[in-house]
């Protein structure tokens, strides 16, 4: 399966289970509405669970858009963090908040790409001749503010184009020339360009196509520090780009963007979401509750808190079903027995976690696989985690060499945390799973 095929069964995998859910879901309205028609009107937002957050469920990370929103101003961003973090929920919600200002932002997912010129055919397309000049046409307030706030510019004339791209890219390339055209064309327009996924589509660049992936990260860089440049890059990735660079000696290709981590959501933003949400679905949550559901949880990816709420209001449903009417509960609320049973029924749906499997054997082989799979086993025996040298020793048998071994578990471990799977080492030296649900789903399924 090549990494196309295997990103789209990724995702069609995620939106069968958003259908799923949103059948159950809609079986649960239309039950509801018989006997409660005044909360009828409510029922149609609750929340995401796999699509991009927008709108009313995209809930807090109020911090997160402040500070990309104050380094937009100096810098272009690297936003990384792993899989179903809300990346891509973030940096549209930063979209909104620009379109809503008056400035011109699009979000150009490029995960489906391939090859350089596809990839400036897609940026170009997101931003047709026509907007770009009616919007420098009629810049309005904010974007002008915006504008001045981003850089001193004299807005004369085209300017010649930034770092000598022509040198940067043989003639056999023909993409140049659209890659140009582009820059010309947006150079001095106050626009944002978010390129979601741009490590995942590097990343099949690499290896299709070596020396066209570096010409096309080395005319974007020059783009990226030409002189009086008013468009701003966000590039996110759910794989690292940092060790992916590092893996082909670019590193340099991105040492002017600023590195934005995006990291979980705080326990209180966790609680509040968790009772926002099911008191859309008329359930009370108290803090107990709330918290015991975070506890599970563990390291707090808003899709893992999201899922397990709705399989805990699923479970809670089937209780109070189950409960004879005389005995029922007037009152909607969510319990920490329901969440222990939504944790249950999430572990058991095989498919939500297995493309945590299939990317190990897609992106490693050998000894490094063996050594990835080794040490995840051994991590999802150990709710507390396991220190450096403990793995260490563990894998003397895949690896003789103490060298060589220490070598080898540093650059997985690298991987490892990279792509979400593991956390960094804390103060006492251990790492261990992030996520609480893919440790226990590991640890039935593969310690
Ligand atoms: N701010 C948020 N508020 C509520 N739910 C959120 C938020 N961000 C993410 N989610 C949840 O996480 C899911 C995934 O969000 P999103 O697609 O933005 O993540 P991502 O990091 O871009 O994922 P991927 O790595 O697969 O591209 C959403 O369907 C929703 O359940
Ligand atoms: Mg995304």
């Amino acid at each position: 399966m090549n990494s196309r095929e295997f990103v789209s069964q990724e995702k069609s995998l995620e939106l069968k289970h958003a259908r799923i859910t949103k059948l159950n879901h809609n079986k649960f309205v239309s039950k509801q509405n018989c006997c409660d028609k005044v909360i009828a009107s409510k029922r149609e937002i609750i929340m995401k669970l796999g699509s991009i957050a927008t709108g009313e469920d995209f809930y807090d990370r109020k911090t997160e858009c402040a500070d990309l929103w104050r380094y937009l101003k100096n810098e272009h961003i690297v936003a990384s963090g792993p899989r179903r973090l809300g990346k891509t929920s973030i940096i549209n919600r930063l979209r909104e908040e620009a379109i809503a200002d008056g400035l011109l932002a699009e979000l150009v997912d490029v995960q489906g790409i391939e090859g350089a010129q596809a990839f400036i055919d897609e940026i170009a397309r997101h931003f047709p001749d026509a907007s770009v000049t009616g919007y420098l046409g009629s810049l309005g307030k904010t974007a002008k503010s915006w504008l001045s706030a981003v850089k001193k510019i004299d807005f004369k004339g085209p300017g010649g184009l930034g770092g000598g791209i022509e040198l940067q890219a043989s003639a056999s390339q023909n993409w140049i020339k659209s890659a140009v055209a582009l820059q010309a064309r947006l150079n001095e327009a106050p626009v944002l360009i978010f390129i979601d996924e741009f490590s995942v589509f590097l990343q099949k660049l690499l290896l299709s196509n070596q020396k066209e992936a570096e010409a096309l990260l080395a005319w974007l860089r020059a783009w990226r520090v030409a002189p009086g440049l008013a468009c701003r890059f966000i590039f996110t990735g759910s794989i690292g780009l940092n060790a992916l660079l590092e893996k082909y000696g670019l590193s340099a290709q991105f040492n002017d963007c600023y590195e934005y981590p995006i990291g979980p959501f705080k326990l209180s933003a966790a609680r509040d979401m968790i009772k926002d949400f099911a008191l859309r679905e008329q359930f009370l949550v108290d803090d107990t509750s709330a918290n015991y559901l975070c506890e599970r949880v563990g390291w707090l990816s808003p899709y893992y808190v999201c899922l397990l709420l709705d399989q805990t209001m699923q479970a809670a449903r089937d209780r109070m079903d189950e409960t004879p009417a005389p005995l029922a509960p007037s009152q909607k609320n969510l319990n920490t027995d329901d969440v222990d049973s939504g944790y249950e029924r999430l572990l058991s749906a095989r498919s939500r976690f297995k493309h945590w499997e299939q990317r190990l054997n897609r992106d490693l082989e050998g000894v490094d696989l063996a050594f990835a799979k080794l040490i995840l086993k051994a991590l999802a025996k150990n709710a507390i985690g396991l220190t450096q040298s403990q793995l260490k020793s563990r894998l003397a048998k895949l690896e003789q060499d103490p060298d060589l071994r220490a070598a080898r578990l540093q650059t997985i471990l690298n991987k490892l945390q990279d792509e979400g799977y593991i956390c960094v080492p804390d103060t006492t030296g251990r790492v261990k799973f992030l996520s609480f649900l893919l440790r226990d789903y590991w640890s039935r399924n593969h310690a």
